[in-house]
């Protein structure tokens, strides 16, 4: 299945966020996303999941158009993100905030927790176990009853992942996931997602951290003022004069 962004453009007022982005990529492969801040990354982010619209362009995935779609609409679809910064409930534990990530419970809504109750404890008990077999796989286990707020920036960014993995999604957006987390945590982040893609769940990431994206993914896009500067193998376009450019902010590499 492949995800396909096509000529995406979007503005904030006058200014010119995302201006014609295009690229592809199998929903099972690992991409990573570059580029100095500002370039439209995380804007690209909330267009592709549904978060925002855009002025102009398309994304799909495997042939279904996503443009119509919300983000929960997209996640049941198999496409889920993270936020840069992340987004957990402080005052629930780490446990409550992967099972407020599933998807569909039946007791969302209090008519329904009225009218099938049975139901309703037979679906959150899976649920728990799904959460802690989700905490487990992410080592979060010493910390799955503390409530989330109190977490290190590494933790809550595996929170996020965690919490995005409770959709069962093919594809994940992953905003800065090694931002703010410490060099043995990253790697450890990392080996965690090279588990999940041999799994068969695919990634897109957009990092700072050049040295730890370039050994996680084999591919990259680089992105400057709203469009896709280069695109390739970490070597080749870390390489590549305009993105030493970019990065430099316009003085010569
Ligand atoms: N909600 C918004 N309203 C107005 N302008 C916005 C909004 N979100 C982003 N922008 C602007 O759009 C541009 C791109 O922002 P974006 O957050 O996509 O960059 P980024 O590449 O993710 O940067 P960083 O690496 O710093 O996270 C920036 O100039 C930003 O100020
Ligand atoms: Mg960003």
């Amino acid at each position: 299945m492949t995800l396909t962004v096509r000529d995406i453009t979007k503005s904030w007022g006058g200014f010119r966020a995302l201006d014609g982005v295009s690229f592809s990529m199998e929903s099972s492969g690992l991409l990573g996303i570059i580029g100095p801040n500002g370039a439209g990354k995380s804007t690209l982010f909330s267009v592709v999941s549904g978060f925002i619209g855009a002025d102009a362009g398309s994304v799909s995935l495997g042939g279904a158009a996503f443009d119509r779609m919300g983000p929960a609409a997209r996640a049941r679809a198999g496409m889920v993100r993270t936020f840069q910064v992340p987004r957990e409930f402080h005052h629930l534990t780490v446990r409550e905030n992967l099972m407020a990530a599933a998807p569909g419970q039946s007791g969302e809504g209090l008519v329904g927790l009225f009218l099938r109750p049975g139901r309703v404890r037979a679906e959150e008990v899976a649920i728990r176990a799904e959460a802690d077999a989700t905490i487990d796989f992410l080592r979060l286990a010493p910390v799955a009853d503390t409530p989330a707020g109190r977490l290190s920036g590494g933790q809550k960014k595996l929170v996020e992942l965690g919490r995005a993995l409770m959709a069962k999604p093919r594809l994940i957006l992953l905003d800065e996931p090694f931002a703010g987390v410490n060099p043995v945590l990253i790697a450890e982040i990392a080996e965690r997602i090279a588990v999940l893609n041999a799994r068969g769940i695919g990634f897109l990431v957009i990092e700072h951290d050049l040295d730890a994206l370039s050994r996680l993914v084999p591919r990259l896009v680089v992105m400057d003022r709203g469009r896709v500067l280069a695109e390739g193998a970490p070597t080749q376009v870390l390489l590549d004069p305009a993105v030493r450019e970019a990065y430099l902010g316009g003085v010569a590499a």
